[in-house]
């Protein structure tokens, strides 16, 4: 059978992001039978317009589209800013949920997960890409949840807590599951 294919999307543009190590771990620990990518263009769309939403979208847009379309599901790892959603992760919801009512994740199981400075590691904008996902089309799974706050990680890479790696897997695992 074919491997089940999930689309990481990252909410951070920083090189040494936290949640960059986090989405890599992701790619790198998924169980057998499961590809995780790291999609890499978030960075490249322009901001939402409608003018520019149409047939000759942006060739950033197509590439994004294309790329949920191919996945099976959604893994989304991001940090929160100032207590949301980073711009550059709300941009690519929008983006991917039109056209309206027919979203390239539609109906495709959806989780967020995040490392955050705060002491609940990001639970706000989790919440909200939670929220706003599940109205632009994938199937957002409520129950798969990490939310690290990185003072945890005490400087170190994700992958150095057992912990969040056992958690991260198990998520992914669960999340490929929910594929039909
Ligand atoms: C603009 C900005 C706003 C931030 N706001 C929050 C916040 O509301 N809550 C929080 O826990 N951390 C906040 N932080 C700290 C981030 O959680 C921390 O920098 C995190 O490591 C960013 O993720 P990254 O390492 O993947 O880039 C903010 C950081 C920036 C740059």
């Amino acid at each position: 059978m074919a491997d089940v294919k999930i689309i990481a999307l990252l909410g951070s543009l920083r090189a040494a992001s936290i949640n960059r190590q986090l989405a890599e771990l992701a790619v790198e620990t998924a169980p057998e039978g499961v590809t995780v990518s790291l999609y890499e263009g978030l960075g490249d769309l322009p901001f939402y317009n409608e003018d520019i939403d149409t047939p000759d979208a942006p060739t950033s847009v197509a590439a994004l589209r294309a790329a949920a379309a191919e996945a099976d599901a959604a893994l989304v790892v991001t940090p929160e800013y100032n207590g949301s959603i980073p711009g550059v992760l709300k941009n690519a919801i929008d983006w991917l949920s039109r056209p309206f009512g027919n979203s390239a994740l539609k109906d495709k199981p959806l989780a967020v997960v995040g490392v955050a400075h705060g002491r609940y590691g990001g639970v706000w904008a989790h919440d909200e890409t939670r929220k706003s996902f599940g109205i632009a089309g994938p199937r957002v799974v409520e129950d798969l949840k990490l939310s690290v706050p990185s003072p945890t990680l005490d400087g170190k890479h994700p992958k150095e807590s057992a912990e969040v790696a056992a958690t991260l897997r198990d998520i992914v695992g669960k999340l490929a599951a929910e594929v039909s």
